[in-house]
């Protein structure tokens, strides 16, 4: 496997897969790897000749700096779990790479509605943030196809959006969220969770799973109040809300929607931890 620090290397690889007619699957990720990451790797190997991870951690996303400076950083492993995976390329940049002239005004993106509710109303500027890298790594990727986690479901009807926006043929893949055992969303964050912590954190997924159970008996808003309230004992609840898929936004009756979605942020000491399930 490859790795590329520099986008005039990732360029030439770039440049001779296309000129090999081979088609490119792109994975972006921020590092500290995990099954939910590798298995966007294995879909992608699936049904592109060449596989290209990116892993950056990307400061424009980070509303919180504390997060930014906490985030796990450990490419020694992420590049043996991508090769291992088969991937054909990393790319691993630093941030002067990414963003050489910190004084150049970056790109400024309107996702409208999609953007001001859950993560883009707790975390401002979050999207932005990750559009502006996305589109740079996609145009420098280039890919035919890009996989993205349902587990970050807003980001991705937010890439959705984007490729929309700027008119790009690349078709964006979203695959099911990969769990631990007992239900835990698997998330890079996760590590940073306590013994005690980590035994609780299940209890975010129960909470969606008992929406879903009674969905259609009881209506939304009582299933958002009552997750709050199972939850507020071990978490401190940022979120939880039934939203319309497609259109991100809440609703207030089930006849609102055909493809209700329940979606939470909760913090678990000082780890915020999101998850969301298809009901
Ligand atoms: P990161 O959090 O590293 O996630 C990279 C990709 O892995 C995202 O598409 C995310 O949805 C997916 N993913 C994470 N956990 C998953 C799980 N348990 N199951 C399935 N997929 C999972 O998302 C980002 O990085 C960044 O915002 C990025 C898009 C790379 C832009 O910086």
């Amino acid at each position: 496997m490859f790795v590329f620090e520099r986008k005039t290397d990732l360029n030439q690889f770039v440049n001779q897969a296309k000129a090999d007619g081979k088609t490119i699957g792109f994975v972006p990720t921020m590092g500290a790897l995990h099954s939910g990451h590798l298995a966007l790797v294995s879909a992608a190997k699936e049904c592109c000749s060449k596989v290209v991870a990116s892993i950056f951690v990307n400061p424009l996303q980070f509303n919180n700096p504390d997060d930014l400076k906490k985030y796990p950083r450990t490419f020694e492993s992420d590049k043996i779990m991508l090769e291992d995976a088969g991937c054909d390329a990393v790319f691993f940049p630093a941030v002067k790479e990414m963003y050489p002239n910190p004084d150049e005004a970056e790109d400024v993106f309107n996702f409208g509605t999609l953007e001001t509710v859950m993560e883009g109303a707790s975390r401002p500027g979050h999207f932005n943030g990750v559009a502006i890298v996305v589109k740079k790594l996609f145009d420098l990727v280039q890919p035919d196809k890009a996989f993205f986690g349902k587990k970050d479901f807003q980001q991705l009807a937010i890439i959705k959006a984007l490729v929309k926006q700027t008119a790009s043929r690349i078709q964006i893949i979203g695959l099911d969220t990969v769990r631990e055992e007992d239900g835990l969303a698997m998330s890079s964050r996760n590590r940073r969770l306590s013994k005690q912590e980590r035994e609780d954190a299940v209890e975010l997924s129960q909470a969606l799973n008992i929406i879903k159970k009674n969905k259609n008996i009881l209506e939304p808003a009582s299933l958002e109040t009552e997750a709050v309230n199972m939850l507020s004992k071990k978490f401190r609840v940022e979120y939880v809300q039934i939203i319309d898929g497609h259109s991100l936004q809440q609703i207030t009756n089930w006849n609102q929607s055909n493809y209700p979605v329940v979606c939470a942020a909760a913090f678990i000491g000082d780890v915020r931890l999101i998850d969301n399930l298809e009901l």
